[in-house]
């Protein structure tokens, strides 16, 4: 992996082609995310979101064991409520809401443990893929704690409620296999097969009109927000789409039985 940007000290990253890749790279600490690599992550995302040559995002992990172990815990030590309140408000904002809601896809490679912080940052993303050897798991009431950067919002609307409430209550890790079953991830596969079907999926919807995947996401995140109508969302979204270039050519190429070339306008 090429390192672009030499001012990161727990990120790698490097574009290719049209997808940016943000790999986690603090391997000693099984990935485990502290303040400096959320703020680092922040700002990798913000300029993968902001540039032109970025269709979409990977983010995966240096080494095989961990994605990323949870949030940094020697961080908790000597916290008081304001300072816990403060870590979660900030860490939601920074990374995980700002993933959530990109107007560009976002998808996460999980090999190994993704714990906590790293399971909720997987959810956070817009499409998961984990290796056969990961294991996912809520295990925060093991410290005292309850999960912080969504995982108590995001888990139940993959998993159901029961689930939901069973992973983070009994803080029990479940097998890739499980998690494909439930719902928590959209493919399970091999160590070698990771990354590329994470690209094989990326590069599927970079072919797709950008500006209507922007709205997909938005009008899907709708459906989700307490007080939002996300068919009104919906509605207002698909009308968007009729003021894009990208709809002529699409209505276009359709007719003219040849492959759509979006320009994102
Ligand atoms: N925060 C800070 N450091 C972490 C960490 C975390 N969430 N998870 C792992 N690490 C560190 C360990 O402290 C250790 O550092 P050290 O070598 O300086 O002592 C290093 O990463 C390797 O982890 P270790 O625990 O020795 O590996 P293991 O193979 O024995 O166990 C896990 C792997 C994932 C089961 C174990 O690390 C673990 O339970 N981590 C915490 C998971 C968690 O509770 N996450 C939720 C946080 S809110």
């Amino acid at each position: 992996m090429k390192n672009y940007n030499m001012s990161f000290q727990n990120l790698l990253t490097e574009n290719k082609g049209r997808i940016a890749y943000i790999v986690i790279n603090r391997e000693s600490k099984l990935n485990a995310l502290n303040k400096a690599t959320l703020a680092e992550l922040h700002t990798a995302l913000t300029d993968a979101f902001k540039s032109p040559e970025v269709g979409g995002i990977i983010i995966t992990v240096a080494g095989q064991k961990a994605f990323v172990a949870g949030a940094d815990i020697s961080e908790f030590a000597g916290g008081d409520a304001a300072a816990g309140g403060e870590l979660a408000r900030q860490g939601q904002a920074l990374v995980f809401d700002l993933i959530e809601n990109a107007g560009k896809p976002v998808i996460a490679a999980i090999n190994g443990f993704a714990l906590g912080g790293g399971l909720e940052l997987a959810m956070a993303c817009h499409i998961r893929i984990a290796s056969d050897n990961a294991k996912m798991g809520l295990p925060e009431v093991t410290l005292g704690l309850i999960p912080g950067y969504g995982g108590t919002q995001r888990l139940p609307r993959l998993v159901g409620k029961g689930k939901a409430l069973e992973m983070i209550m009994t803080a029990d890790m479940i097998t890739a296999g499980e998690a494909a079953r439930y719902g928590l991830i959209n493919h399970m596969v091999t160590m070698e097969e990771l990354l590329p079907k994470a690209e094989e999926i990326m590069n599927k919807i970079l072919l797709r009109a950008p500006l209507a995947i922007a709205s997909a996401i938005r009008a899907v995140n709708a459906g989700q927000k307490d007080g939002v109508n996300g068919f009104e969302v919906e509605m207002e979204e698909f009308a968007r789409c009729f003021n894009t270039k990208d709809l002529k050519e699409g209505v276009t190429a359709f007719s003219e039985k040849r492959k759509p070339g979006f320009k994102g306008e």
